[in-house]
């Protein structure tokens, strides 16, 4: 079996969770590769809905190992509550691992969140205020602390008193914000490191493993492409690497054991936080979307903005993550619609098109987005199971994606529920179940 990267092909939010659910069933382990708490992954299984923040959508799956591995960040009491979480409602959390390697999150980074983003007035990037910018500039910046010293008994304390005397000095005299106060922390912090210690351990060696073994990995991600802080929209990105690259950075697994990519997209555009849209519809279809798909977030509970899909921008998630299929998403939220509209190009105020996703898009206001318009479907289409029962409409608007991006459809979604998913299993098997190297 094939190791796996499902990564998000627009800003986030494109309901990756739901796809790894249901592909991990099939592997030894899912990973999750980086971010933090910033990323929100719902899972509806029956009625059910799961919220996940940190965990990979896989422990759904009793059988699978799910693995944090060394590029996440992690928020100590987030994960702590999690957990819990899982247990209330009478899920194991026996096959989670966490590695040692990965940055802690501690208070000082969300304070430093909150007042850069207030520093930067009406430029700020609207993140999600959980430190997960600071946590990376810390690693970077090499005064990072790592989960493998944070649950050692003999080092946390010296090492957290220190960074925190020195972190008071900045918060004290760049921002004018009170001190933290050290014991405070410490008393709580130590807390978590006593209940995250058993399951912190030396990951990419086990990930290593399973990636040679029968049944494969599958390497979940989070944000999604246009929020990678190199090859996304920055500066308004998260601080992370998003894209499927990210996985052999995040894990140590190197890029020979990667064998398929999934891009995973909605049949519109979201994106949650400042920066450029081109296609965003602040209008009554914007609303429309916005209503029918509950685009509101699953971490911050802020409206998304909405806007028609992108093609301009599906066709550079190709390119960065070298796709190997697309998993397309939310087919049902465009019901009713007269027409749906996908943007095929750019163009400037001259006329000159643009096809390809200019580097410079976050300042490129002026582009206008050129859309070819698709004629709509009226009915209902959450309840349909198969490619053949849906309306000829919908089937034409997915086989336009297809060619616009020239990467083949493995499955299409028509609702949140595991059921509600069309595959294509001869794209499935294709592209996503050889190894190609081992
Ligand atoms: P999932 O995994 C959507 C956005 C924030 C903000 C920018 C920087 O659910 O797809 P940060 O807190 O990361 O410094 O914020 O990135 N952002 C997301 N948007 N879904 C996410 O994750 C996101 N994670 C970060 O809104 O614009
Ligand atoms: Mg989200």
């Amino acid at each position: 079996m094939a190791n796996i990267v499902i990564v998000g092909a627009q800003w986030g939010d494109e309901a990756k969770g739901k796809i790894v659910d249901y592909l991990a069933s099939d592997k030894e382990m899912v990973v999750r590769y980086g971010g933090g708490n910033n990323a929100g992954h719902s899972v509806t299984v029956g009625n059910k809905e799961y919220k996940f923040h940190l965990i990979p959508s896989g422990i759904l799956n009793s059988e699978t190992v799910c693995v944090i591995s060394d590029g996440v960040v992690i928020d100590p009491g987030v994960l702590v509550k999690e957990i819990e979480g899982l247990h209330a409602q009478g899920l194991s959390t026996h096959n989670l691992k966490i590695s040692s390697s990965a940055h802690v999150i501690l208070p000082y980074h969300r304070l430093q969140d909150a007042l850069e983003e207030k520093r930067r007035g009406d430029s700020k990037i609207g993140t999600t205020g959980r430190g997960i910018g600071p946590a990376y500039m810390d690693k970077a910046g090499r005064i990072g602390l790592r989960l493998g010293e944070f649950v050692r008994k003999d080092r946390f304390e010296a090492r957290l008193k220190a960074l925190i005397a020195s972190k008071n000095e900045l918060l004290q005299n760049l921002y004018g914000a009170d001190p933290l106060d050290a014991d405070e922390v410490f008393a709580e912090y130590q807390v978590y490191a006593d209940y995250l210690r058993p399951y912190v351990v030396d990951t990419s060696r086990l990930i290593y493993e399973a990636a040679r073994g029968e049944k494969g990995v599958l390497f979940e991600g989070a944000q999604g492409t246009l929020l990678d802080i190199d090859l996304g929209t920055y500066p308004f990105v998260t601080s992370s690497h998003p894209i499927a690259g990210g996985a052999c950075i995040g894990t140590g697994i190197g890029p020979t054991f990667v064998d398929g990519v999934i891009g995973v997209a909605k049949s519109y555009t979201t994106r949650v936080g400042s920066g450029v849209f081109p296609t965003e519809q602040l209008n009554e279809i914007g609303h429309y979307i916005r209503e029918r798909g509950h685009e509101y977030g699953t971490t911050t509970g802020r409206p998304r903005r909405c806007g028609w899909l992108d093609a301009v921008i599906l066709r550079y998630a190709v390119q960065v993550n070298g796709l190997s299929c697309l998993s397309l998403g939310h087919l049902d939220v465009l019901s009713g619609l007269d027409t749906v509209k996908i943007c095929v190009a750019y163009k400037e105020k001259d006329g000159t098109l643009i096809t390809q996703m200019p580097t410079d898009l976050p300042y490129r206001e002026d582009l206008e987005p050129v859309y070819e318009t698709l004629p709509g479907w009226k009915e209902e289409v959450s309840d349909v199971r198969t490619y053949e029962d849906l309306p000829e409409n919908a089937k034409r608007f997915a086989k336009r994606v297809e060619e616009l991006i020239e990467v083949p459809i493995a499955t299409l979604s028509v609702g949140p529920g595991r059921e509600q998913t069309i595959i294509f299993e001869e794209v499935v098997r294709a592209r996503c179940s050889k190894r190609r190297n081992g």
